[in-house]
């Protein structure tokens, strides 16, 4: 398989701040190739930088062989890209949006409408055709976007949190669209998420923390570096448990929500037998389970991706959901 995206020491400075620290990486063609990391992490700048949205200030990347500051119109022909916050236009009608993109991209009148008919029946849409996006559902609005993006035949999509504010049963069906275009159209797709079960359908997942990449690689070789089997307990007094747990077990015993403490043990349910019978702090609950990518996150950071990343957007409308309630 051909390298479709090149990326070497990528950065981007605001001022003295350095949002991206040198990204390194290769995307090869018809990958679903993950970017995982927290708010802020510096995810949006890096797909702004290759999409040719902003420019880099030190480093090269190449979209489908092109340089994406020299040869910006042939990267921005090669390319789909879906934003992070929504671009459609609420007032006009599916059909109307699709169209104003066809003409943004020179494609020809006489095969437009065949076009937008193709797109549209990826995502499910073609039913809605002529109506106004303002009466779509948000997972309906995110469908339509991607078959916007799907429009001039990108050779590589870019969808910055293609799901973010979705409830999970939309998220499940934007994702099997995702999934379709891979199989069907050979695409190759680049998104950020901070969701850990999507970055685990990807092929490859880059972990990105304060600006740098600190893990590149499948789900499973990361979740297999963490190793063995974690344990998560809420004890009568946390505190006293990490210090013992630490103390007994050699091991690196890190704060989780709801309470709990997380740490990593080798033959898990042998472990908690005597854990359970020996422990001299009373134990109020206790699970095992195999590593996550957030476990992977927890290992490379010491702190959870999930507690930061409910994003002030989410809860803003979580907020007024429950006062509509
Ligand atoms: N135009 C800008 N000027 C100054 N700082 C910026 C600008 N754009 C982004 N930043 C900063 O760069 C950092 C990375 O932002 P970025 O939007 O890339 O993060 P992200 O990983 O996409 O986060 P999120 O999950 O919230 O979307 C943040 O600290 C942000 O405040
Ligand atoms: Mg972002």
């Amino acid at each position: 398989m051909s390298n479709i995206i090149e990326v070497s020491g990528l950065k981007k400075r605001y001022k003295d701040f350095e949002a991206v620290k040198g990204v390194d990486l290769i995307v090869k063609e018809g990958e679903i190739f993950g970017f995982l990391g927290p708010n802020g992490a510096g995810k949006s700048t890096t797909i702004n930088m290759l999409s040719t949205i902003i420019k880099p200030s030190e480093g090269t990347a190449k979209i489908n062989g092109y340089d994406n500051v020299n040869e910006k119109n042939k990267v921005r022909a090669s390319i789909g890209l879906i934003f992070q916050e929504s671009t459609l236009d609420e007032k006009l009608t599916a059909n109307e949006n699709l169209m104003l993109h066809c003409k943004f991209y020179g494609i020809e009148r006489k095969i437009r409408d065949e076009r937008i008919q193709e797109v549209l029946q990826v995502v499910d849409l073609t039913e809605k055709r002529s109506n106004i996006v303002e009466t779509f559902s948000g997972g309906m609005k995110r469908r339509l976007e991607i078959a916007r993006g799907l429009l001039h035949y990108p050779k590589v999509l870019f969808l910055d949190e293609p799901t973010v504010g979705l409830d999970p049963q939309t998220r499940a069906h934007v994702w099997e669209y995702i999934l379709k275009l891979k199989e069907k159209a050979g695409i190759t797709i680049f998104l950020t998420t901070h969701y850990m079960d999507e970055a685990e359908i990807c092929d490859r997942v880059a972990v990105m923390d304060h600006g740098k990449l600190i893990a590149l690689d499948t789900p499973e070789k990361l979740k297999s570096k963490v190793g063995g089997d974690i344990v998560e307990v809420s004890t009568e007094d946390n505190s006293a448990a990490k210090t013992l747990i630490k103390e007994n077990y050699q091991t690196e015993v890190n704060d989780i929500e709801n309470d709990h403490l997380s740490f990593r043990v080798n033959k898990g349910s042998e472990f908690l037998v005597d854990f359970i019978k020996q422990f001299d702090i009373p134990i109020k609950s206790v699970n095992l389970r195999r590593p996550t990518l957030n476990d992977v996150f927890l290992h490379l950071t010491g702190r959870e991706i999930r507690d930061e990343t409910v994003s002030q957007k989410d809860l803003m409308r979580k907020n007024m959901q429950r006062r509509a309630h």
